[in-house]
């Protein structure tokens, strides 16, 4: 029997998509395991983002110190982002750790386990300029066996002001086109019915002629069964090519998740993101003419450096004006290293920032649920992925905006499912709340 390992992964898809390719990667040495107090090795793969995804991840390591004391031969390794921000600085803690490799260092793994079972630290948080891991089939992970991540491309250099993925994640590059529609091939012919291209900036992926739009075309092609998502799209590369394949093909997604930050354009330029208001409501309206049924989510920051009120007032106005379906929402949370932490004073107090956020937060809240009332009575197509929790007859699945209807799929008198996980299936959405929609199988 091959020793335990278990992976723990904290912040963006391309974190869990990294997970399995550190599986893949030790596959060979090691089993894995979901309970941790069996695990030989343990692997906390990290996020840098905000300062809390970090401290989360110290809590975590002190416990799993705590468990070295009791599990003598258990060897902890942090990877990911934290690994490559604070490189040696907590080898030399007081946390027990014995191994820190750095995102594009996986295949260094290996052989830093050998030194760390001879005695010594292991550490690798050399950045590449060209690793992808195209060639590492990844062990999936995911709940189901129905809907995948493939990452596309590494890395961002768009250095806005506020973000550290340009220093945690190192130089963009990308996969090349082949690779990438090999293994959603191979994916759908194992039953997967859903891929997600995954990057930071997935707009700007280019492998030789092949640009985004191209590649996205490749990848609906394999087969019509087969849906194709990406996350993240960066709105200064959101193209009109981009838009027309997405109108196109019915199974690429009509979603898209476009992250604006802030709805001022003067934040805007101090966060450099490169776009301004007017761009990128030019852009949505672009996308809404060709699509009108497209989910559109984004990003939000309450409280960058210098905010005003008016700058925060401008926020709310433009989330109005897009009305989203959904938000990821944040207080700026300043990172050491990065353009703003040097240049710009973190100078909207604590409190004002939270204030500003749950004004954001009860916006969408809002928003979400009229989105969701717009479609109560209409009929969509979604692919089950799973079972509920609470009620074993009731299943879910999203629609192609990614929303996920949930619906009653009572067993059969021979004890089947009439709809199984990886079916397409109509329903009528009949019911909704802000979060969820409930259906009925038409
Ligand atoms: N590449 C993506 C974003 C990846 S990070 C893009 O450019 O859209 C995910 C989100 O975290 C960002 O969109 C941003 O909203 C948030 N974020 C990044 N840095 C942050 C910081 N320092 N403080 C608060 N939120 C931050
Ligand atoms: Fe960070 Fe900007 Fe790159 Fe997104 S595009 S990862 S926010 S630097
Ligand atoms: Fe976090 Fe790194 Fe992703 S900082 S958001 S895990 S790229």
């Amino acid at each position: 029997m091959k020793p335990l390992l278990f992976i723990e992964t904290y912040g963006c898809q391309m974190n869990f998509a990294d997970s399995e390719i550190l599986v893949s990667l030790l596959k060979d040495r090691y089993d894995t395991t979901d309970n941790y107090a069996d695990a030989d090795l343990i692997l906390v793969n990290t996020c840098s983002i905000r300062d809390h995804a970090e401290q989360r991840v110290l809590n975590r390591l002190k416990e799993f110190t705590s468990l070295k004391k009791k599990h003598q031969g258990l060897k902890v390794g942090l990877v990911g982002c934290m690994a490559e921000r604070l490189k040696e600085q907590l080898l030399e803690s007081e946390l027990a750790i014995d191994l820190v490799v750095g995102p594009d260092a996986y295949r260094s793994l290996p052989a830093l386990l050998d030194e760390v079972e001879a005695g010594s630290k292991g550490i690798d948080v050399l950045l590449s300029e060209s690793e992808t891991y195209q060639d590492i089939e990844p062990v999936r992970l995911g709940s189901n066996k129905v809907s995948a991540f493939i990452s596309i491309m590494r890395g961002c250099q768009n250095y806005c002001a506020y973000c550290v993925v340009p220093y945690t994640r190192g130089k963009e590059r990308s996969r090349e086109g082949q690779t990438i529609v090999n293994e959603a091939r191979k994916l759908f012919e194992q039953g997967y019915r859903e891929v997600t291209l995954l990057g930071q900036n997935v707009n700007s992926y280019r492998a030789g002629d092949l640009d985004f739009a191209g590649l996205m075309r490749l990848v609906a092609e394999i087969d019509p069964a087969l849906r194709v998502r990406f996350s993240t799209s960066h709105p200064k590369d959101l193209s009109d090519s981009l838009i027309e394949v997405m109108a196109a093909y019915p199974n690429i997604c009509k979603n898209i998740h476009l992250p604006v930050q802030s709805g001022s354009s003067a934040m805007l330029a101090k966060m450099k993101r490169k776009y301004d208001r007017e761009w990128y409501l030019e852009r949505v309206s672009a996308l809404r003419k060709r699509i009108p049924d497209c989910g559109i989510s984004t990003d939000i920051i309450a409280g960058f450096c210098g905010e005003t009120e008016q700058d925060h007032e401008q926020t709310l106005s433009l989330m109005r004006e897009v009305g989203y379906d959904f938000a990821f929402m944040f207080k700026y949370s300043d990172r050491p290293g990065t353009f703003a932490h040097k240049n710009y004073a973190d100078d909207v107090s604590e409190e004002v920032k939270l204030r500003r956020l749950n004004q954001i937060i009860d916006l969408q809240q809002q928003l979400s649920h009229q989105s969701n009332r717009r479609d109560v009575g209409k009929t969509f197509e979604i692919l089950v992925e799973g079972v509920s929790k609470k009620d074993k007859q009731r299943f879910f699945g999203r629609n192609s905006q990614n929303k996920v209807i949930v619906f009653d799929n009572p067993a059969l008198p021979n004890g089947e499912f009439k709809v199984r996980v990886g079916d397409y299936v109509k329903v009528e959405v009949k019911e909704c709340t802000a979060a969820t929609l409930l259906g009925a199988l038409v």
